[in-house]
């Protein structure tokens, strides 16, 4: 019961492949209260209310590019809580540079600022929004999902490697101002390939997964261990951990060459 008491808004639990789903459902597990949200969109198309009563969480929908949306949402989240709420997971990622095949040299710009909005800033808005609305009470946890393109060079990941770039930035800029307002701590978690809707969209995406697989010492990172991880980083445990982006892939990041590989 290591969320024992705890109160969350899970952002991006689409259907069950979702990282977002398995960490709902662990942090329901460990005695979280939980509040879901995904784009109204999503709601229609994904099976999120399985979810919702499985872990007896209302679904509120908001698009997170749009505040109006998140305002409702996070004022409707503190009514449901009684007050303030304790962690935030951002679990989303969208391209439609990558979803309608554009090569990086061949980037429709009006798609970028989409991908940046919906993979990026989102984060900014969601920690503005609670910050301004004082939502998120002391000592609290805010988790985003991020890849190692951030870092190096995955071509077929496109214009998301920017986003990612973008918001492990902004996990550092805001944590550092939730950190001196209310010691909320910000953090993003870089996880190895999974296989979800978001993950296979991505072009070569079974390369990625078996490169990774071969590289990484202790295989890839399944979505339950990144579920494990987050519910370790919203709990007490990890109370001065802030403005870092973690490595959460096996050991990959670390990687210069495997044997494994050269086998293959
Ligand atoms: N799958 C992987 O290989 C992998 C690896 C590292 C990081 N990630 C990151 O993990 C996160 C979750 O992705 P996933 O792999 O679970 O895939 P997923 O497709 O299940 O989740 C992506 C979610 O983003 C939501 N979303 C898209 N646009 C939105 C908007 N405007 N407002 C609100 N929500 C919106 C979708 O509805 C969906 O629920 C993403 O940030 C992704 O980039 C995934």
């Amino acid at each position: 019961m290591l969320l024992a008491g705890k109160k969350g808004i899970i952002f991006g639990a689409l259907d069950n492949n979702s990282i977002a789903w398995k960490i709902a459902e662990r942090a329901h597990q460990e005695g979280a209260s939980i509040v879901l949200s995904n784009a109204p969109v999503a709601l229609r198309m994904g099976t999120i209310n399985q979810l919702a009563e499985k872990c007896n969480a209302p679904v509120i929908g908001a698009d997170a590019t749009n505040m109006e949306d998140l305002e409702n949402l996070v004022r409707k989240a503190m009514e449901h809580f009684g007050g303030g709420f304790d962690f935030v997971l951002h679990s989303i990622g969208m391209s439609p540079n990558v979803r309608k095949k554009r090569d990086y040299t061949n980037l429709n710009y009006a798609y970028l600022t989409q991908t940046l909005d919906i993979s990026a800033i989102s984060l900014h808005k969601i920690l503005q929004t609670c910050y301004q609305l004082d939502a998120i009470n002391e000592w609290g946890s805010v988790v985003g999902l991020s890849y190692i393109a951030a870092q190096r060079t995955f071509p077929g990941y496109g214009d998301m490697a920017d986003a990612k770039a973008a918001l492990e930035s902004i996990a550092r800029s805001f944590g550092y101002h939730y950190g001196i307002k209310n010691k909320v701590r910000v953090n993003t978690i870089s996880q190895s390939p999974t296989a979800t809707t978001a993950g296979t969209g991505i072009k070569g995406f079974d390369d990625f997964f078996d490169y990774a697989q071969k590289m990484s010492p202790l295989g890839n990172a399944s979505a339950d261990a990144c579920a494990d991880y987050c519910i370790s980083l919203f709990s007490d445990l990890t109370r001065m951990v802030t403005m870092q982006n973690l490595f959460h892939d096996g050991g990959f990041s670390n990687m210069g060459l495997s044997p494994l590989f050269l086998d293959k």
